[in-house]
């Protein structure tokens, strides 16, 4: 064993939040970079001598190196068994599913999620604990903390460890074992959904694609979809995983999935697609020329979660961040569940699931999950709507429809201002916080405000609160305008537009969102004074 004086902190005074360090793989690849991070995580999490880690990532360039280092510093530091994902793969979900199952200590988790892959790109590591959720706050703080203060790593001197064959090797007295990355992910959907059901689906010519992007869920969906299920061959696109993913952005929505939108919105578009992103935990839906929003998504799980055997019994709860849209509440309110409004990101649903509060959880960035694991997860979403197509035997469009006409339709979308100067972006909260005490009581795009605030959340569960996550405008007839600042872009600020309008009325549920939301659009333009304060005329992004 060797113990080596490191570097200063990979944070660079940066403090981490639940998504764990991500940083371009030549930095990572500077001497005892990655090794700081992972032993400062070693010094903060606790006594687990005598335990297991489990490792895996998303198959991204670099991915083998760490964690041939990782391995050989868990067995330095008294882990006695280590579990990683055969060639060193394992989807996000699925490491929170192998976390739980074998009662592991924690587990280091390698993707930068979406971001792009390759030696020029990002790289990513972050811990999630022996719930299979990503480590709270108090945690990821004492990492952070404890790469202040680290003086030195430990590491012992072997071989590196075959990843390439499942198998159960020595490294220097822990037993490493490389698993097959998708049989437990895949035992655990077969407990869930009916199987036999989509089975018989996709058996009587139902026909679908899923696009894999050459990021993780390839090997997954492959054997999930076109192996047990039974779907044609050629069913799983862009199925291999590549270290550059490919040269693609692997992020599941109507702009980076392009090939597969072209697919569903071709003259030979099959019933059903979807697509995941990097590392697995992000999806979209798509029927034949239709786009089911994430939020509408999680909204009609809910509806008909009782379809699916796994949630049979009825669901406990639903919960969504702020910005997504209230069709989820509208399902809970009809069902007499409660529905939790959290702040962005998902460490908020982990508190909530371990308490029993909620089954369903979702976020409007293609975010959709379920108590089975503590992340969010694409396949088990993909596998939801085709549990729910194989029972009700309609089409995705007709049942959107159908469920637009017993809730209402939430009319939402999301436009993003990427790499806006910060000074200008903050400018812009600022505008319309500056009019919180005007604004209620006045019309704007021809409906009432009712509130205007800052959002804050108390977590029912330990109490404690969150503070500043978005600027909202309410209005009386549910309508939503929401500002916010990303906490995840990484050149200059990005403001995120979130606008909401409801409508009861069916007759007037065939419009285009941007359509329909062309009166809140001009009406957030003018209220912020977005186009004077960031020179912009329009978005980057439209979803
Ligand atoms: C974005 C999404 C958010 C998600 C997060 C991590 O964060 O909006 O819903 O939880 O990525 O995947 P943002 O950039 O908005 O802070
Ligand atoms: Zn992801």
């Amino acid at each position: 064993m060797r113990t080596q004086t490191v570097l200063t902190s990979p944070f660079e005074g940066q403090r981490p939040g639940t998504s764990g360090l991500r940083k371009k793989v030549r930095v990572f690849q500077q001497a005892h970079y990655l090794a700081n991070f992972v032993q400062a995580t070693f010094n903060a999490i606790g006594d687990f001598q005598g335990q297991t880690l489990v490792v895996g990532g998303d198959g991204r360039f670099y991915n083998r190196e760490a964690i041939q280092i990782i391995l050989k510093m868990a067995a330095a530091n008294g882990f006695t068994r280590a579990l990683v994902g055969q060639c060193g793969i394992l989807s996000t979900p699925a490491a929170s599913c192998i976390i739980r199952k074998y009662k592991a200590y924690g587990g280091l988790i390698l993707s930068a999620s979406h971001n792009a892959a390759g030696p020029d790109e990002d790289f990513g590591i972050k811990y999630n604990i022996g719930s299979g959720g990503p480590a709270p706050e108090n945690v990821t703080e004492a990492i952070y903390d404890r790469t202040l203060d680290i003086e030195r790593y430990l590491i012992v001197d072997a071989d590196d460890v075959d990843l390439d064959h499942t198998g159960s090797f020595d490294l220097a007295g822990m037993q490493v074992e490389v698993i097959d990355a998708v049989a437990d992910y895949a035992a655990l959907m077969q407990s869930i959904f009916d199987f036999d059901a989509i089975r018989d689906l996709l058996a009587s010519g139902f026909a679908m694609k899923f696009d894999a992007m050459h990021a993780v869920t390839g090997p997954y969906a492959t054997a999930i979809l076109e192996g047990t299920l039974g779907a044609a061959a050629g069913t799983v696109m862009n199925g291999e995983p590549k270290e550059d993913f490919g040269g693609g952005h692997p992020d599941p929505n109507l702009t980076y999935a392009h090939e597969l939108v072209e697919i569903m919105y071709g003259d030979q578009a099959p019933a059903f697609g979807a697509a995941s992103d990097g590392d697995g935990d992000r999806n979209m839906i798509l029927g034949d020329h239709f786009f089911v929003t994430p939020s509408d998504s999680l909204a009609v799980l809910a509806a008909n979660a009782t379809l699916v055997p796994g949630y049979a019994g009825g669901i406990a709860g639903v919960a969504r961040s702020m910005p997504t849209s209230a069709a989820a509440d509208r399902v809970a309110e009809s069902l007499g569940l409660d529905c939790y409004e959290t702040p962005t990101g998902w460490k908020f649903f982990g508190n909530l699931m371990d308490a029993g509060k909620v089954t369903l959880c979702g976020e409007e960035s293609f975010g959709t999950g379920s108590d089975h694991v503590r992340e969010k997860d694409g396949l088990w979403a993909v596998l939801f709507w085709l549990n729910i197509l194989a029972v009700r035997k309609e089409s995705v469009a007709d049942i959107l429809v159908e469920h637009w006409q017993q809730f209402g339709r939430n009319y939402y979308s999301r436009h993003d201002y990427e790499g806006v100067d910060s000074a200008a972006a903050t400018a812009v909260l600022q505008q319309v916080r500056d009019q919180f005490d005007s604004l209620p009581g006045t019309q704007l795009a021809g409906r009432m405000i009712s509130t205007c605030d800052d959002f804050s959340y108390t977590d029912p569960v330990d109490g404690s609160v969150s503070s500043n996550q978005g600027v909202r405008v309410l209005f009386e007839d549910g309508s939503r305008m929401i500002f916010r600042l990303s906490g995840t872009g990484t050149s200059g600020a990005t403001i995120r537009l979130y606008l909401e309008s409801y409508e009861a009325d069916s007759s007037k549920h065939g419009l285009d969102a941007q359509d329909a939301l062309a009166d809140m659009i001009a009406a957030a333009g003018a209220v912020s004074q977005l186009r004077e304060l960031t020179g912009r005329d329009k978005p980057t992004v439209i979803t």
